[in-house]
């Protein structure tokens, strides 16, 4: 199959985000109204693979998905995005994970309330399955690192026997602070460290920017690799085996709405880009373009509106 015309996978979370928008931060033990409130598929890899459809790319998502009413609606808005999903694991006897989270417009802050009671991840043996012929990138969202290092050991076995021009570009995110997830940073070519989510531990090592960020954690990527990292309405700087620091201020948009996935439309963007054959700079820039303008506007279906075949 032409390379360009292979899909891109994403391996993560799916899950239901209960929204509530309100136009106050709620204070404890009241009883108040809010403005609205919706259902939406979630989880960062699905959140980026809506994003990767909406710009018109063909994506997958690959992760594990419970039995029942609330996992037919998370299939049906699957569809509705023309993402495929003949990669999900399904688990009948499990619950899928859900977030409540109070989505404040005017502040666009989002608080997130998350529960996974049992549903487990993917696993090596499960990725063992898929068939990498039909993939230009495969994206994964940080989580069980141990098994996800050895999926990505199996895409670089397949990787060592085809032309540099065939091969899969790999990618990770390490959103969370948690030790584990660290075992990832040499397995990317794109690691998307995301500093902001964490930005308390950034400073905790000393890191006061994306910038400073980038040059402490670079010695941890393998070479050649492009570390990425977002820091909300600072933008976001990139660092790439060339030791220059590139950069892309936010775009801010009118007003902001809903934060609620901008890391992960900004993964999806800058992977479209890249993906794509754009610079760095490019990539980032767009990112930060496409981000910035989710963040005007409630979920992600606007973008279609604004970026499609950009
Ligand atoms: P998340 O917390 O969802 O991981 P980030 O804070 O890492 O998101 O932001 C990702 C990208 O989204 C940023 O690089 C920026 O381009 C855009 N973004 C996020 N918050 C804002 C904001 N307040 N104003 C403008 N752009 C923003
Ligand atoms: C946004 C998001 C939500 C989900 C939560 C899980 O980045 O993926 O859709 O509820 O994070 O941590």
């Amino acid at each position: 199959m032409e390379q360009q015309k292979k899909k891109i996978l994403c391996v993560g979370l799916v899950c239901l985000d209960i929204i509530s928008v309100v136009d106050k931060y709620p204070e404890e033990d009241t009883d108040r109204r809010c403005l609205s409130q919706r259902w939406q598929r979630g989880g960062n890899a699905s959140n980026s693979c809506t994003v990767l459809s909406l710009l018109g790319a063909s994506c997958a998502f690959m992760g594990s998905l419970s039995a029942g009413p609330v996992a037919d609606f998370i299939l049906e808005d699957f569809h509705k995005f023309n993402i495929d999903v003949s990669l999900v694991c399904e688990h009948t006897q499990c619950v899928l994970p859900a977030s409540v989270v109070i989505s404040n417009i005017s502040t666009g802050s989002r608080t997130i309330l998350h529960m996974n009671r049992n549903l487990p991840d993917v696993t090596a043996q499960d990725f063992s399955r898929v068939d990498l012929r039909q993939f230009k990138w495969i994206h994964w969202e940080g989580r069980n690192a141990e098994e996800q290092v050895k999926m990505i050991q199996q895409v670089v076995e397949f990787n060592s026997s085809l032309p540099q021009q065939q091969r899969i570009t790999i990618s990770v995110e390490i959103e969370k602070t948690r030790e584990k997830l660290y075992q990832l940073f040499p397995h990317g070519d794109v690691v998307r460290d995301d500093v902001f989510v964490s930005k308390d531990v950034a400073r905790h090592f000393g890191f006061q920017s994306a910038e400073a960020a980038l040059r402490g954690l670079y010695s941890r990527v393998k070479q050649g690799a492009v570390l990425i990292c977002a820091w909300a309405e600072d933008g976001a700087d990139a660092l790439g085996p060339d030791g220059l620091v590139v950069h892309s201020d936010a775009f801010p948009p009118e007003a902001l709405v809903d934060t609620l996935g901008a890391g992960d439309t900004f993964n999806a963007a800058v992977i479209y880009a890249l993906s794509n054959g754009g610079r760095l700079q490019d990539a980032l820039t767009f990112g930060c373009r496409v981000a910035g303008r989710k963040c005007g506007f409630h979920g992600y279906d606007d973008i279609g509106k604004y970026f499609t075949n950009d």
